[in-house]
């Protein structure tokens, strides 16, 4: 079994060399500067960030999901700037698609007061298991109703957008031909949901494209070194690193580069002097309060999938100033990075994990992160990586 892997690499650098089959040229073929010899336990971590995309499944828990007429519904109510109470704000005030559905700054003053966190990225946003940067959400739907309804954000009540969608004639129509009625103000929280179902089948139309890093990942799937060999040589070595020493690949798992999951990546979470964004830990009080989680009425999943996750997950001493693991797809667009948006670009991001500070982690929470003592040839190599993971136009 020893040999197994020598084995490879010789076969790997003989197909990068066209065929050739002596030794000497193999050694050669080791050096070009065309391929990196990957381990047979690298190219099964790699391999486990695809294939892309993912298969596209309905959402149990929105009737309306994938349904046309919801997603022309839920576009239009997204541009909407009447959404919001002073009439200036639509979700693509912030969420630009130019911009991979962000806004291109740390934080937006878009709604003029204090929202504190980076604008996420839509894309992909239907693979997640939680939303938001606290994960205060457990669903779709939920999330998309909360800029609405937030003073920090669009500002309107429940009634309010009640009242637009019964009141504005496209919105009305819309709303009549895929729910089978106009909104009730009896029941707003149903309407809400409603309006929130619609936005989630719009932006479920959002899966981002396939990038040079999968076309590298499929090769080494395939074993077609020669395709792989056509992934650029610093991405190359950036991917070892990933994979290995900087164990990035750890939290940043699997073809969405997340687990899904919280962590405390050691940036500082203070918002002002003596106050602090506790992130998961508000997160959790909030998805188990919300009046539109997984476990209300408006699941339209008969057997609740999901539901049991938000009344099962408790609050621990440790979720303060955790943060959902983001995904590493489409960062050329999303800049700047971090829950705060503190960073400004990927090189900065890596020389942030290079040197991580380790008092600014948990005492009991982290055991994968330590300074990584990145050279500036290794920092770049793990940034020429990055950029691979975004689609090329
Ligand atoms: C004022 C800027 C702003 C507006 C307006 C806004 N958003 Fe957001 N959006 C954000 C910020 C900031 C976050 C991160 C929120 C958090 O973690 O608390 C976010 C997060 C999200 C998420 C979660 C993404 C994820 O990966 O979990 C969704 C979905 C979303 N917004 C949809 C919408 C929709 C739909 C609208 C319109 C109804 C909207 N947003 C309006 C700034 C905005
Ligand atoms: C312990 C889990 C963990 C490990 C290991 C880890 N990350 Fe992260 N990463 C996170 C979390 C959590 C965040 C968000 C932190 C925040 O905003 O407070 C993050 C944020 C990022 C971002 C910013 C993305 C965005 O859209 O804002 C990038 C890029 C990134 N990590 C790359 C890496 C690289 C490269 C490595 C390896 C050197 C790595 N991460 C290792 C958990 C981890």
């Amino acid at each position: 079994m020893m040999l197994s892997r020598p084995v490879h690499v010789v076969a790997l650098v003989l197909i990068c060399l066209g065929g050739s089959t002596s030794a000497a040229s193999a050694e050669q073929g080791r050096q070009s500067s065309s391929s990196i010899l990957f381990s047979d336990k690298e190219i099964t971590k790699i391999k486990r960030h695809g294939p892309w995309p993912p298969p596209l499944k309905r959402d149990p828990s929105n009737k309306v999901s994938g349904n046309v007429g919801a997603i022309k519904f839920g576009r239009a109510l997204f541009f909407d700037r009447h959404l919001s109470k002073n009439g200036q704000v639509s979700c693509a005030t912030c969420h630009r698609e130019s911009r991979g559905w962000t806004d291109g700054v740390a934080i937006s003053k878009a709604a003029g007061t204090a929202v504190h966190r980076n604008t996420q990225s839509l894309l992909d946003v239907r693979f997640n298991r939680w939303f938001g940067w606290g994960g205060q959400a457990d669903n779709l739907w939920a999330q998309s109703i909360r800029p609405i309804i937030a003073p920090t954000e669009m500002g309107m009540t429940a009634r309010q957008v009640v009242q637009l969608v019964r009141r504005d004639q496209v919105l009305l129509k819309h709303y009549r031909e895929v729910f089978g009625g106009a909104a009730s103000f009896d029941d707003a929280e149903g309407a809400l949901a409603n309006i929130g179902k619609a936005l989630a089948a719009f932006q479920e139309t959002l899966v981002s494209k396939r990038t040079p890093f999968d076309d590298f990942r499929d090769a080494l799937a395939a074993r077609a070194w020669k395709a792989a060999g056509r992934y650029p040589v610093s991405a190359q070595r950036g991917a070892k690193i990933f994979v290995g020493r900087g164990r990035c690949g750890v939290c940043h798992f699997g073809p969405r580069f997340t687990t899904g999951e919280f962590h405390d990546a050691g940036v500082p979470y203070f918002i002002a002097r003596g106050k602090v964004d506790s992130g998961r830990f508000d997160g959790v009080k909030a998805v188990k309060q919300g009046p539109w989680n997984l476990a209300s009425r408006h699941n339209d999943d008969p057997k609740k999938s999901g539901a049991w996750a938000s009344r099962q997950v408790v609050r621990l001493h440790r979720n303060f100033g955790e943060f959902r693991i983001p995904t590493l797809r489409n960062l050329a667009k999303t800049a700047p990075y971090m829950h705060n948006g503190s960073l400004p670009t990927l090189e900065r991001v890596v020389r942030h994990y290079s040197e991580i500070n380790m008092e600014r982690l948990h005492s009991d929470g982290e055991q994968i992160l330590k300074p990584l003592k990145l050279s500036d040839g290794e920092i770049s190599d793990l940034v020429s990586f990055l950029k691979t993971l975004s689609a090329l136009n």
